[in-house]
């Protein structure tokens, strides 16, 4: 099909897995709702060699199995398959690029393009881009973790994009910061008087964020094997939330102030102990009572790969000083799960002690997904005559986010990135040097386990995790909130 008009969106890895799930659910949801120009081009490319009607014929597949039944509408999806386009390119090589440029055709009202590929052909498809005139002042780049593996490649792959485009023209996706409820964070510490005044170590003991999962491998072996739990899921989403959580109020809601306030806090971060880690691999079990079998079983071979990582965490700066966050997440645990327990401090002196009143100290829950919720734990008195003394009991004051914007449809977080990416709105994106400093503290985690000092402790599919996990909390006088 001749090109007809001059602004697209390229997507690579078109005929990925992500494509599948998330990105082209989410193009649909976005046309579906009339939020992208009608002239937009989406353009296809991978390595497959498709035309345009046979990647029409894929996407309505993945339509098919993972767009929601009640998003479906013929005349809608008819009109969405119509706006794809597919060009067969080997990123790997430089000579398939200007079939590409050809494809595009005029960009001259902008080129969004969404990258998401493997590690290793990041400096090629740059490259290759450059080499076509496709890395013009107009263009905009989205790139997909994993951004390397570790610091210096993850230096080499910015490096390497910005050879070709300006840090305003780069778009680092942490898909977490997408979901609404991540967003919710902020609207919580930022919108209300009631939490900022206590948001430090004079009124708070401890903070603990859980991002847990019940699926094990799912058919990601290689990438997940090579990878970890490490730099999965701390180097990016679970860093993301504890910088949301501790960091500065910004003076304003713009992708620089926000950006600066995260970058600051995640370089606060103290280089964490030996003993203040925790390595697991999960063990057969049950998860949601269905046996499961053990990660070595499932992958096929040996491996050492932890698939739980538990750490307590410091953050060196006057706010956080003594209140240790106490980050988890792992596979195959007991449920699935994200969430921000704020533990408050005890009151400074218990007035009803002598009427045999006993306190707990307040604790502020805030679960991310699946449910959305704000639950503040207070004490209360349980009503009747005392004769036998004040019994005080701990009560809920619930705030369903579900339940109060039941209305609203909650769009999935590829959406939202996807229309920030096309329109140019970066606060949502992660810049450079907040991915570096993440990488730095995980490779530092990374350089204590190399030394042999962190053995992996294996854990039965449908627990919180190893006992060491436990005892990491357990051993400072608190517990997990499970
Ligand atoms: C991805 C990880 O970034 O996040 C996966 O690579 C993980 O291993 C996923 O399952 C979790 O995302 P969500 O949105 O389901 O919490």
């Amino acid at each position: 099909m001749a090109a007809t008009s001059c602004s697209a969106l390229l997507l690579f890895g078109a005929t990925g897995d992500l494509s599948r799930r998330m990105l082209l659910p989410s193009l649909y949801a976005l046309h579906q709702d009339g939020l992208i120009d009608p002239d937009l081009r989406i353009v296809g490319t991978a390595r497959s060699a498709l035309d345009d009607a046979q990647f029409r014929a894929f996407a309505s597949e993945a339509l098919e199995e993972f767009l929601p039944g009640d998003r479906r509408e013929e005349g809608k999806l008819a009109s969405f398959l119509e706006r794809l386009e597919y060009q067969t390119l080997d990123a790997s090589k430089l000579d398939g690029f200007a079939g590409l440029a050809a494809k595009l055709g005029d960009i001259s009202c902008g080129l969004s393009i969404f990258l998401s590929t493997a590690p290793g052909l990041f400096e090629a498809t740059i490259e290759g881009l450059r080499s076509a005139g496709l890395a013009t002042e107009g263009v905009r780049i989205g790139l997909e973790k994993p951004l390397g593996n570790d610091l210096a490649s993850s230096r080499r792959i910015n490096d390497a994009v910005a050879a070709g485009f300006d840090e305003r023209q780069i778009f680092r996706i942490d898909h977490y910061l997408g979901k609404e409820s991540v967003q919710n964070l902020m609207a919580l510490r930022f919108a209300n008087m009631l939490f900022e005044p206590l948001w430090n170590s004079a009124n708070i003991d401890h903070v603990q964020i859980t991002v847990s999962e019940t699926v094990g491998l799912e058919g990601r072996k290689g990438f997940y094997d090579e990878t970890g739990a490490l730099r999965d899921m701390v180097q990016n989403h679970m860093l993301q939330l504890l910088a949301l959580t501790a960091m500065e109020p910004p003076c304003d809601f713009d992708a620089t102030s926000i950006r600066d306030e995260k970058v600051k806090l995640l370089r606060a971060l103290r280089p964490v102990q030996a003993a203040e880690m925790v390595r697991g691999q999960y063990a057969a079990g049950a998860v949601n009572g269905e046996r499961v079998g053990d990660y070595v079983g499932e992958l096929g071979m040996s491996s050492e790969t932890e698939t739980f990582v538990a750490i307590k965490a410091h953050v060196d700066n006057w706010r956080w000083q003594g209140v240790p966050f106490y980050l988890r997440t792992g596979k195959r645990l007991a449920e699935r799960r994200s969430e921000i327990v704020v533990q408050f401090k005890s009151v400074p002196h218990n007035i009803f002690s002598g009427r045999g009143g006993k306190l707990r100290a307040n604790r502020l829950i805030i679960r991310l997904q699946p449910e959305e919720y704000v639950r503040l734990q207070v004490m209360a008195k349980e009503p009747g005559l005392d004769r036998g003394g004040i019994v005080l009991r701990e009560v809920n004051l619930d705030l369903s986010l579900t339940e109060a914007f039941a209305k609203t449809r909650r769009r999935i977080a590829y959406e939202r990135l996807l229309l920030d990416l096309i329109e140019g709105e970066q606060t949502l994106f992660v810049r450079r040097d907040e991915v570096e400093a993440q990488w730095k503290w995980v490779d530092a985690i990374r350089t204590v386990w190399a030394k042999g000092e962190q053995d992996v402790k294996h854990y039965a599919s449908g627990s919180w995790g190893p006992n060491a996990g436990i005892a990491l909390t357990e051993r400072d006088g608190r517990s997990w909130h499970d």
